[in-house]
């Protein structure tokens, strides 16, 4: 009897992917026998053969496949070779008299893995973002949600590179902590308390000493003051994570998790962080570039016409750097009518940012010296006594790409900011400790990584730059 498991073990190796097969010389390969592993993504059926375009992810375009009826079992396989289907096929690699690819398979055998029936979701025709967010688990199988996801890869390693070619030591910062670094209140809760019936205290509070830590933890929505410990170690230190933020903002560029990459300098001031940020923007943009050519091609041809122009003029610009009052004044000077008016002192909302860096200066803008009771407490008091050394980058279409700040290192100053932010400066005593023992001035950033993919693909909503979005009254698959 055979035994169909050792016939799949045998048969599912392929010689090479799609993409090794494209960067061969074709002298290399033609007139080779070779085998290729994907799936269907559409094919053309004629009366003695049908053209195959085979898919693996490992690039954009498929690859094109003709399987004729010299084919080993044509006529059988005929009606199953079908979008969706997976396959193994070997055959010659011949020169291609059609269009769009010097090269094909000419196929001898065709093993199929898996059928796919008709009502496969993902045929031959532009769907909605909309829709396939619903089919968030099949859509990497498309041609945006594949780019989207090399490009992605391709930005997390350029961002490794990076900080690594710098000599940045990589920490790991916590998921689970009880701090909220932010201030904003905008926390997971996490707790293995049973909701339905709270342990209670004699003051009728909950009791959270019945809680697995013992009290409050939640899913940390930076790793920034983790990073400062390091920082103050190692000198220059990076992390690259998941964040949790249970902001109720329907937008297209907020998602309740996110991934944040923290760089954290020690003898750093706000200037070298500025500088740090603009050189990694167009490092990694360059870098994709030229990593991810098809991919960014199809984004500046059905996505966002003039992406790559953009992309080029940015890496080409030398960002404008101005004070958070010199934007109040440009946003006035303007005379724009915008849906909420701004004076000095309230925090920028994303049409303000948009019109600064889109409109006015056209490139990415880093905004200095804000308002200090806009932002978090940890930043560094400037001496007007008004403002902190805090620092966002600006960049067209998104608006806020990155935020960062130097860091008070001053002890007494940072004890009062705690008190007179309403926290409780025992629950920082270990943060205090980092200026109590050998303080250093250091400086640092956060980069939303969605916003970033988002940047560089002309992706209009963030829900479509990360796999599995996770927003309000979502968090399917
Ligand atoms: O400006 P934020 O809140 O800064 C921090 O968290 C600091 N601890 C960073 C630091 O100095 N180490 O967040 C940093 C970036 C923002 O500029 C934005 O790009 C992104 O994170 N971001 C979000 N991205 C997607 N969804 C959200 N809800 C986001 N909130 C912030
Ligand atoms: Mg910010």
């Amino acid at each position: 009897m055979s035994n169909p498991q050792a016939e799949i073990s045998k048969d599912h190796k392929r010689d090479l992917s799609i993409k090794e097969l494209k960067n061969l010389p074709s002298d290399d390969v033609l007139g080779k026998t070779l085998s290729l592993c994907g799936w269907i993504k559409s094919a053309r059926h004629q009366k003695t053969f049908s053209f195959i375009a085979l898919n693996d992810g490992s690039t954009f375009a498929p690859f094109q496949v003709v399987v004729t009826n010299e084919t080993e079992g044509y006529d059988e396989l005929l009606s199953e070779l079908n979008t969706g289907a997976s396959v193994k096929v070997t055959g010659t690699i011949v020169q291609s008299p059609g269009k769009g690819q010097s090269i094909e398979m000419k196929a001898e055998k065709v093993h199929l893995f898996g059928t796919c029936p008709a009502d496969f979701p993902l045929q031959k025709k532009r769907h909605s973002f909309e829709y396939l967010r619903t089919i968030a688990h099949l859509r990497p199988r498309t041609n945006t949600q594949g780019a989207v996801a090399r490009v992605r890869n391709a930005l997390s390693f350029a961002s490794h590179t990076f900080f690594q070619k710098k000599d940045f030591m990589y920490l790991q910062s916590p998921i689970l902590t009880a701090a909220d670094c932010e201030g904003a209140g905008e926390l997971f809760q996490v707790t293995t308390l049973p909701l339905e019936n709270l342990p209670k205290t004699e003051e009728k509070q909950v009791d959270y000493k019945k809680d697995f830590f013992a009290k409050p933890v939640y899913l940390a929505v930076s790793g920034q003051l983790n990073g400062e410990a390091y920082a103050t170690a190692f000198s220059n230190i990076y992390t690259f994570g998941p964040t949790f933020r249970a902001e109720n903002s329907n937008t297209s560029r907020h998602l309740a998790e996110f991934w944040m990459i923290e760089p954290e300098m020690a003898f750093a001031d706000l200037e070298d962080t500025m500088d740090i940020a603009e050189e990694y923007l167009k490092f990694v943009l360059k870098t994709v570039l030229d990593s991810c050519q098809e991919d960014l091609a199809f984004f500046d041809q059905f996505i966002e016409k003039g992406l790559l122009a953009r992309l080029d003029n940015v890496i080409n610009a030398d960002f404008a750097r101005i004070s958070y009052t010199e934007a109040i004044d440009i946003l006035h000077a303007s005379n724009k009518k915008f849906e909420y008016p701004i004076e000095w002192g309230s925090d920028l909302q994303s049409e303000h940012e948009r019109f600064i860096s889109e409109e006015h200066f056209k490139k990415p803008v880093i905004l200095y010296d804000y308002p200090k009771d806009i932002k978090a407490f940890y930043m560094r008091l400037n001496d007007d006594g008004k403002t902190v050394r805090a620092m966002d980058v600006l960049v067209p279409r998104i608006g806020e790409l990155m935020g960062g700040s130097q860091r008070e290192e001053r002890l007494d100053v940072l004890e009062e900011k705690i008190k007179a932010c309403g926290m409780n400066v025992e629950d920082y005593s270990w943060y205090l400790d980092l200026r109590r023992f050998g303080t250093a001035p250091h400086s640092g950033f956060g980069v939303g990584f969605e916003r970033l993919v988002q940047f560089a693909t002309g992706i209009e909503n963030i829900r479509d730059a990360i796999a599995f979005p996770r927003v309000p009254n979502s968090c399917e698959f």
